[in-house]
Parts: structure tokens; C-alpha cells; sequence
């Protein structure tokens, strides 16, 4: 039996906004639906918005699974978190908030959380009509056959929840549950980001200390490489969203980035800066830096 939260049981036995939301015909609302998941390995979920066209705001959030206790309630608890609040604000849940909206959840059952995460985005991205390039040429392979997982939404997970066993992976995304065949995959792919994420830590770590020892503030040089790897390190989450990002020019402490794909045609190109790259810049560089996109 899995440890729920009293939240999660809760939402379980009394689950809220169950249901699909028929099309009201009326004008300045939309309908749409993202579905993640398939029945036959287990999980689904389908999630309905109600979108009042003008505010970009969602009226309404019911959702139609095929899952367990925990899918039922992190879909029960995705639609309130997301009733009321604009799509760009939508597009900011993570996993997490599903998990601690519940009060958390078993970390076998974290996939359910994902789910929601990803139900919402396809949902939102369909009614932007935002297409999703799969990256099947790139690195963007697929990692899992069983459970159709490629490597960057595995990248994307493992970076997003500081995963660092192919159990972990297996418990958020269902990759290496089935067969098993990918798991020395998972693992090397798990040692690769680790490694950079050291990496980026040393170098950058290694820039500011010299500049600390001389006396100065950084170098315009020094802020393009520190930049430029810290970029490298936000790059696999939006190249799992569908976009991509480049560094057009620093100048000063305003880093100017160019937003490509899914980010640069996406109105949640605000909170993509902000939240994605320019916190991630102030932690690891300098706090005083500033994200602006370029077209
Ligand atoms: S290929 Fe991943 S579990 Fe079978």
C-alpha cells in the first residue's frame, strides 16, 4: 500500500473537475484539450481549458483520466491550481507544484505528477498552435521504446527534479520500466548531465574567483562564456518544450538572447526569460543580470 497524503486521498475518493467541458459556442471563449499517455501502457489523461480568449485566462479546467489514485488526484489538483490564472501562468507549473499542491507524493508515483505537467503544456501549446518538433534527428533520440521517452524529456526531468538514479527516472517518466533494455542509457545520460552540471559549476566558479583575486568586475569576455555556459545548461529544457535559445550579444549586465521555436513564437516567451534563463544567470554569474529577448 503507498503512503498517501490525507490531500491525496481526499482528492481521490472526492476528485474535483472530473469530466470534459463541452464547447459553450460562445464568443471570446475557447475549448481545447491536451491528452498524455497512452491506455495500453497504463496511464492517460486527457485535459480540458475553458480559455477566455481576450484575457488569455482559463475560465475553466476539468480533466478525463485512465490512471490510479495518484493520477486522479494530481489531475484533480492540476485543475485547481490552474482554474483562474492566464496561460503564461499556467505554463509556469511544474511537476512540483502538482506534487506539493497534494502535500506530496509517493516518488513512484511522481509521474503522475508529470503527466499533469505535460497534459497542460500540450493542451496550451494545441491552442496556440504551437507545434512540438519531436528532435528525432538530433539528440533528441528516443531513449525508452517501451514507454515512447526520449532523451530530452528525460534531460528535461532529471535537470528539473535533480534526479540521479534510473529509478528516479523510471518513477517520473516510466522510462527503463519496462524491459529494461535502455537503463545503461538512462544511466550514462544521467552521468552526462551531472558531469556538465559540475562542469558549468568548476568553470564558472573558476572565472569568478580570478576576477575576485584581481580586484575587478568581470570581463565582458568573461560574462559571454559564463553566460554562454549556463545557457548550454537551460538549452535541453526548452529544446524539450519545442524551442531553443541563443546569446545575440552582453551588454553591460543585459544579457540579449534570441528565442527560437516553440519560445520565440510562444507569448510565454516573458516567463521563459525570466524565469528558465535569468534566474538561473543570477544564481550562477552575477545577480545583477538582466534577460531581454531580441527578434
Ligand atoms: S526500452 Fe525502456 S523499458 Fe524497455
Amino acid at each position: 500500500m503507498w503512503d498517501y497524503s490525507e490531500k491525496v486521498l481526499d482528492l481521490f475518493y472526492n476528485p474535483k473537475n472530473q469530466g470534459a467541458i463541452e464547447d459553450p459556442n460562445q464568443d471570446g471563449v475557447a475549448v481545447v484539450f491536451g491528452e498524455v499517455g497512452s491506455i495500453a501502457c497504463g496511464d492517460a489523461l486527457r485535459l480540458h481549458l475553458k480559455i477566455e480568449v481576450e484575457a488569455d485566462k482559463i475560465l475553466d479546467a476539468r480533466f478525463q483520466t485512465f490512471g490510479c489514485t495518484s493520477a486522479i488526484a494530481s489531475s484533480s489538483a492540476l485543475t485547481e491550481i490552474i482554474k483562474g490564472i492566464t496561460l503564461d501562468a499556467a505554463l509556469n507549473i511544474s511537476n512540483r507544484d502538482i506534487a506539493n499542491y497534494l502535500g506530496g507524493l509517493p516518488e513512484e508515483k511522481m509521474h503522475c505528477s508529470v503527466m499533469g505537467q505535460e497534459a497542460l503544456e500540450a493542451a496550451i501549446f494545441k491552442y496556440r498552435g504551437i507545434e512540438v518538433e519531436q528532435h528525432e534527428d538530433d539528440d533528441g533520440a528516443l531513449i525508452c521504446s517501451c514507454f515512447g521517452v526520449s532523451e530530452n524529456r528525460i534531460r528535461r526531468v532529471v535537470i528539473e527534479n535533480n534526479l540521479t538514479t534510473v529509478e528516479q527516472v523510471t518513477s517520473y517518466v516510466k522510462a527503463g520500466g519496462g524491459c529494461s533494455s535502455c537503463g545503461a542509457e538512462i544511466e550514462d545520460l544521467i552521468a552526462a548531465i551531472q558531469q556538465e552540471k559540475e562542469l558549468t559549476a568548476s568553470r564558472v566558479a573558476a572565472e569568478i574567483a580570478t576576477a575576485q583575486a584581481q580586484n575587478r568586475p568581470l570581463t565582458t569576455v568573461q560574462k559571454i562564456n559564463l553566460v554562454q555556459t549556463v545557457l548550454q545548461e537551460v538549452r535541453p529544457m526548452l529544446l524539450a518544450d519545442g524551442g531553443d535559445v541563443e546569446l545575440y550579444d552582453v551588454e553591460g549586465d543585459t544579457v540579449k538572447v534570441v528565442l527560437k521555436g516553440a519560445c520565440g513564437s510562444c507569448s510565454s516567451s516573458t516567463a521563459t526569460l525570466k524565469n528558465a534563463i535569468e534566474v538561473r544567470l543570477r544564481e550562477r554569474v552575477l545577480p545583477t543580470l538582466i534577460v531581454e529577448a531580441v527578434s
